[in-house]
């Protein structure tokens, strides 16, 4: 058996306010020219802003890119690489939800090792080099703080590219939850639940390992007790700060561990379909795990009892846990693929391709119960609705 390999943070700054403490952590890890990799939202909002003054307040000579956009593409990298380079830069801080965080990865790694990001993509592992990244999340969602992962959309193929390795793993993140308190409800719960699959699958994943385990029971702990109200009262403080840490923990144990079948499937629905990350998933969610439970029934109990569940066998417990699913993704108003507008006749005639990407990706590999293409095509055809 070979040994689990964890990667995480030198440094994570967590709890309410940490942004302030920006300035010095940079110049703590000996960085003086950051460069800010971020999206318009943040910029118009005053978070950036904030940034900066901390930044520039400890000494920091600072460089704004604002120019990311959701679900990074290889395109919208050249304008950020630019800035990478024209300022020096010593350190990349991304700010803001999963994209712009994978957007400075992706930057971070292509100022220093060249090329372009499909020379990156999983199997490949990239272990170096690359620019510093420390990582600042706006949403409790995607855990890219504390992953060794950047994911960017093939411009020219539509592929949303899975690029892993501990060159990807952010050296410190700023873990602040009021910086969360501005999503409204729809990303709120898409996000929770990208966060809530993170560590699930991490979980019941083939490479879970007993480091990861605990991250990611925790992080299903407090995601249940937390989620649901957070989406119907976004100012619920104690709820908001629950969320990310769960967040960052459900990083923390992904990044160790793998995400499994539904991310896989995922990932092709968002770069065909562009449905928000964390919506795709709730859409599979359920399906994915009737799919799965019979081939580890424990793995899925002790997620159901982490969830809050009880039951009188693990069977019994790993049913639970999928109609206890499927009651919060419709508690949280996840439509099917049907009812979000996508085509019927699109969704069947590029369902064989996505199932192609989903298993190149290497995602569906580390499932409890690894599907061939025509299984993946069934279950896209299943949660069509
Ligand atoms: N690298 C990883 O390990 C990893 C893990 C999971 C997901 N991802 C990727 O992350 C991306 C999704 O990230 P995401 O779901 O965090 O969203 P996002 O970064 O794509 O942002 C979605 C929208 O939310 C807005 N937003 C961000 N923070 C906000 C706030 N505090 N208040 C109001 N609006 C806010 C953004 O401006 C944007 O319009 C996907 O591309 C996904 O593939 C990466
Ligand atoms: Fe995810």
């Amino acid at each position: 058996m070979t040994a689990a390999q964890i990667g995480l943070p030198r440094r994570l700054a967590i709890g309410g306010g940490a942004l302030a403490d920006a300035g010095r952590l940079v110049r703590d890890l000996g960085y003086s020219r950051p460069v800010v990799v971020t999206d318009s939202f943040l910029s118009q909002q005053g978070t950036v802003a904030r940034l900066v003054t901390a930044l520039e307040e400890a000494g920091c000579e600072v460089a704004v890119f604002d120019g990311t956009v959701p679900d990074p593409t290889t395109d919208s990298l050249e304008p950020g690489l630019a800035a990478v380079r024209d300022h020096g830069a010593d350190t990349v801080i991304g700010l803001g939800g999963g994209s712009p965080l994978d957007t400075a990865k992706a930057l971070a790694v292509l100022a220093v090792g060249g090329g372009t990001m499909r020379d990156y993509k999983a199997p490949t592992v990239t272990v170096g080099p690359a620019l510093p990244v420390i990582a600042i999340p706006t949403t409790a969602g995607s855990g890219s703080e504390a992953t060794q992962f950047s994911i960017i959309t093939d411009s020219a193929s539509d592929e949303k590219m899975l690029c892993p390795g501990p060159a990807f793993l952010p050296v410190a993140a700023i873990v602040d939850y009021e910086l969360t308190l501005s999503m409204p409800a729809r990303l709120t719960a898409d996000t929770g639940i990208d966060a809530l699959t993170h560590a699930i699958e991490a979980y019941v994943s083939r490479k879970a390992n007993p480091f990861a385990d605990g991250f990611a029971l925790t992080a299903i702990s407090t995601i249940s007790a937390h989620i649901r109200a957070v989406y119907a009262d976004g100012a619920d403080r104690p709820a908001r700060e629950a969320m990310m840490l769960a967040a960052t923990q459900a990083g923390v144990a992904f990044s160790n561990s793998s995400v499994a079948l539904v991310h896989g499937m995922s990932r092709p629905i968002g770069a065909h379909f562009h449905v928000a990350h964390g919506l795709s998933n709730a859409m599979l969610l359920p399906a994915v795990m009737r799919f799965s439970v019979g081939a580890a029934p424990s793995r899925y109990a002790d997620c159901a009892r982490a969830y809050g569940l009880t039951g009188s066998s693990d069977e019994a417990l790993a049913q639970a846990l999928v109609g206890a699913i499927e009651e919060l993704c419709a508690d949280l108003a996840v439509p099917t693929p049907r009812a979000y507008g996508i085509d019927r006749a699109r969704w069947d005639e590029l369902s064989p391709l996505m199932a192609e990407q989903a298993l190149a990706s290497g995602s569906p590999g580390n499932n409890p119960r690894v599907p061939d293409a025509g299984e993946i095509v069934a279950l896209y055809d299943e949660v069509y609705g």
